[in-house]
């Protein structure tokens, strides 16, 4: 895979779990509904998505380890470090959304929903700075038109 497609399988992979998070939003908001047949609707349909929400750890993981992977392989230290300490907080934030969702019952989603927001903002502002590194590293990468071709 040549360095122009890794950036843009990296920038494609953000785009689809920013997608993920607006269906992921839409049942929290089911969840906060005042009418319980909603409330109920959520709940099954959040069981339906508990994959996809895993597989987010997946992704960041993948990010770390893959050597393919360009924001790790080009960022400096204090990016890099910042953004384990992120993935560190967003595994425990998934793990913790994922144990708060056993407990969960049609008469009790408030803490779900308030958990699943702050995951969802957490999760926003992440990849919104992982794109910004992303962008930048595009930019002076591909500069270069000897690396393109690796
Ligand atoms: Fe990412
Ligand atoms: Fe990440």
């Amino acid at each position: 895979m040549n360095l122009r497609h890794q950036f843009e399988c990296a920038h494609v992979e953000h785009a689809e779990i920013l997608e993920f998070l607006k269906v992921w939003e839409d049942v929290l908001n089911l969840l906060a509904s005042d009418d319980s047949d909603a409330r109920h609707r959520g709940l099954r349909l959040l069981q339906n998505l508990e994959p996809k929400i895993v597989s987010i750890c997946e992704h960041c993981r993948q990010e770390e380890d893959d050597p393919e992977s360009p924001l790790f392989r080009f960022a400096e230290s204090a990016d890099r470090g910042r953004m384990k300490d992120e993935h560190f907080r967003l595994f425990r934030a998934n793990y913790d959304f994922r144990t708060e969702m056993q407990f969960a019952t049609v008469s009790s989603t408030a803490d779900l929903v308030q958990q699943g927001q702050r995951l969802l903002a957490a999760l926003r502002g992440h990849i919104l700075y992982e794109e910004g590194l992303l962008k930048r590293f595009e930019q002076e990468q591909l500069r270069t038109p000897e690396l393109v071709a690796q």
